[in-house]
């Protein structure tokens, strides 16, 4: 049976102190809470080693914005997978559409990224979607098929249980636009049939399938009532405890 994961991306926000305030007010709101998903932080690199120590015996697991697929040497401002396992990151967060846009990535750098994920360990929350202009001229579902068939390219059966596939139309990230709940199950309806072409019918199955753009606790309880959207990726609402547990109480 697959499970809800609810991760919250907090992008390039948050210092120090304002992360041990917010990491320590979700840990402290679902101490008392029986949520029925997997719930994740992402934040910076600069506090993940602080989130990890605030977070042990605490049932929200870590995870990180991105990573290198090289192990290690001349690639400065770079973190390579085995620097986040070593301070407690279980997933990472690979193809996020800012990684695309802003920085260039490819589907072909995206998919060495996730592979060097899954053989350090780390679970990737591998992001795809379509952009306003793909989504007016009718090319969404090309898109997407693009980036999942590049961007899973040579990956195992056995190694893609291990992924959460995010559904992110670019449109509908820090706009505040949602796509409606018929927009979205009717994309994660074709990832979910791809998936079984690719593999088979049991494994996209099981794959999670988490929808992200603009959920807010409001909007939440309909996406998540969706048979196929297994979750949210969370910017802007996950910055704050309370609207970050209200999307997790949805589940
Ligand atoms: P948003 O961001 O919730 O602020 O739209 C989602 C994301 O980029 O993962």
């Amino acid at each position: 049976m697959r499970k809800y994961i609810i991760a919250g991306n907090w992008k390039m926000n948050m210092n120090l102190s304002e992360s041990i305030a917010l990491i320590s007010a979700i840990k402290n709101s679902v101490a008392n809470e029986k949520l029925n998903c997997e719930l994740v932080i992402c934040p910076p690199f600069t506090n993940l080693e602080t989130a990890s120590a605030l977070l042990k015996d605490s049932n929200v697991k870590l995870g990180a914005q991105n990573m290198y697929y090289e192990e290690n040497g001349a690639f400065t401002g770079e973190v390579s997978a085995a620097m986040l396992k070593s301070v407690g990151c279980k997933y990472v967060i690979l193809g996020h559409s800012e990684r695309r846009t802003i920085f260039g990535e490819s589907n072909q750098l995206i998919n060495k990224k996730i592979k060097k994920a899954l053989s350090s360990e780390l679970l990737p929350i591998f992001c795809i979607g379509e952009t306003l202009e793909e989504r007016e001229t009718g090319t969404t579902f090309d898109v997407v098929k693009k980036q999942i068939v590049e961007g899973l390219s040579e990956i195992s059966e056995t190694d893609v249980l291990k992924i959460v596939v995010a559904y992110e139309p670019v449109w509908a990230i820090g706009t505040g636009k949602t796509a409606s709940k018929e927009q979205a199950e009717e994309v994660h309806l074709f990832i979910r049939n791809l998936l079984a072409e690719l593999y088979s019918a049991e494994i996209a199955n099981e794959i999670t399938i988490q929808y992200g753009g603009s959920v807010k606790p409001d909007n939440a309880v309909e996406l998540l009532s969706q048979p196929n959207i297994d979750g949210a990726l969370v910017g802007g609402a996950c910055l704050k405890a309370e609207s970050f547990l209200g999307i997790a109480k949805a589940c």
